[in-house]
């Protein structure tokens, strides 16, 4: 018989997730009114009281929260507790103005650590193991949020932490990790560095990569799975709803990310008319925390754009399609939607180039122009460089629509991420 590594909330049957849900709904509804003044504006604005919500199709009648709304409490507005009872707090960089900043108490910092071994596990990592966090410490959620899901399963944590790329693969081939958890960009950074260093990264430990905080693709995927002989699975979590170990891909699925529904309710609305859409469709991701204590959140909107699908490996909860895209990145090019994903799709499709690509909008005149920088993979000859260049405009005016140049560079030529990359440069506001 194989052994049932599930926790308890994950072996919930779908009838007994759906009470549970209900249960913890109103309970997170009725802590908000009471001890968020925000909420409590907010819902009588709206002429809504928490019990009126019997079940989360109710939801749909509450006010939604915004990244403004969390940036005009600044700083802790939205906590719902005693400042004492906060044990932790995370910000956001707050690189586009005012920053965001999230708290947890103690039995939040638990719930934290519980998702997020449940989803290094679904990954197929095991207590035991020795794992990799090679996420940014720090404010970022993504470090301390995946050390302590590691410590909690009982595995062995290193915590790598972004940077110093050299030590990073020193660090690796010495304590032979298991697992790594790292953004899909950092981890092409470190690909570059062991094949820099002479070390094949087909002949390391690790075994499974758990990549999240930024879109990647199937490509991508492909991609680091050859290059590195692991599993590449995703996770996806936001620092509003609690940080990464919201959502996690299994490994025996590879499939889209299993929602975890007992702390998370998932809803999918059109992004301009806010309406609920049915499972299937696509439109933006909404999130209501059902367990936090510190900073309740009541219809979140992320942003991301996805859709929610039945559940798989874990039947019970719904999975969500990747995150290709965010509203954010969308770039609007002579009327036509784009998202750097469908460039990295062309360009990981397209021999002789690298993975290492980024987008340059500048105006001429009064339209928007797009090129697309990207390196050429060492030992790349020109003339197929050339070719490769005209490949990619030919398939991106055939896929998305849309006319742009591209400009093969020579290899080692981009900036490296550290941790989440940035793709887009504007500098349509220069000139
Ligand atoms: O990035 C939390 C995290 C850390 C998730 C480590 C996974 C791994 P924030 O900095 O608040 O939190 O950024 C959240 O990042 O709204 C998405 O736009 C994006 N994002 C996160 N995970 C994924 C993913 C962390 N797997 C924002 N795929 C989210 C695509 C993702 N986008």
């Amino acid at each position: 018989m194989v052994e049932d590594l599930r926790d308890a909330g994950e072996r919930m049957g779908r009838d007994e997730l759906a009470a549970v849900q209900r249960e913890r709904l109103r309970a997170t509804l009725r802590h908000a009114y009471e001890n968020v003044p925000f909420y409590r504006r907010a819902f009588d604005a709206a002429g809504v009281r928490p019990e009126e919500c019997a079940s989360p199709a109710d939801l749909a009648r509450f006010p939604f929260t915004t990244k403004a709304d969390l940036r005009d409490q600044y700083p802790f507005g939205m906590f719902a507790v005693e400042r004492s009872r906060v044990r932790r707090l995370h910000a956001s960089s707050g690189t586009t103005g005012q920053p965001t900043v999230v708290g947890y108490t103690e039995r939040d910092l638990d719930v934290w650590a519980d998702v997020v071994a449940r989803s290094i596990r679904a990954a197929g990592g095991r207590p035991g193991q020795v794992v990799h966090v090679a996420y940014g410490y720090g404010l970022f959620t993504g470090g301390l949020g995946a050390h302590g899901g590691a410590e909690r399963l009982g595995c062995t944590v290193v915590p790598a932490s972004g940077g110093m790329t050299a030590r990073q693969v020193r660090l690796i081939q010495d304590f032979r990790p298991e697992v790594i958890m790292v953004t899909p960009s950092y981890m092409l950074t470190l690909l570059d560095e062991f094949e820099r260093q002479g070390v094949d990264p087909r002949s390391t430990s690790l075994k499974v990569g758990i990549f999240g905080a930024e879109p990647w693709t199937e490509e991508m995927r492909r991609e680091i799975e050859e290059r590195c002989a692991i599993d590449a699975v995703d996770i996806y979590g936001l620092s509003e709803v609690i940080g990464p170990g919201v959502a996690q891909e299994c490994v025996e699925t590879k499939d889209g990310l299993h929602v975890w529904e007992d702390h998370f309710y998932p809803e999918v609305v059109d992004p301009v008319t806010g309406e609920v859409l049915p499972d299937g469709e696509r439109g933006e991701l909404v999130f209501t925390s059902l367990t936090k204590e510190a900073m309740p959140l009541v219809r979140y909107r992320t942003r991301d754009l996805t859709r929610l699908l039945p559940g798989t490996a874990r039947p019970a909860f719904r999975r969500m399609e990747k995150v290709t895209g965010r509203s954010d990145d969308m770039v609007i090019l002579r009327g036509v939607n784009l998202f750097p994903t469908q460039i990295e799709e062309v360009v990981l499709r397209t021999p002789g180039l690298a993975p290492h690509f980024q987008l340059r909008l500048t105006r001429e005149g009064r339209l928007d122009a797009l090129t697309v920088r990207v390196e050429a993979r060492p030992g790349t000859a020109p003339p197929r460089r050339a070719e490769a260049a005209r490949e990619v405009e030919a398939a991106v005016k055939e896929g998305v629509g849309v006319t742009v140049t591209v400009d093969v560079v020579a290899p080692e030529t981009l900036e490296r991420s550290v941790g989440k990359i940035k793709r887009i440069v504007d500098l349509r506001t220069q000139g």
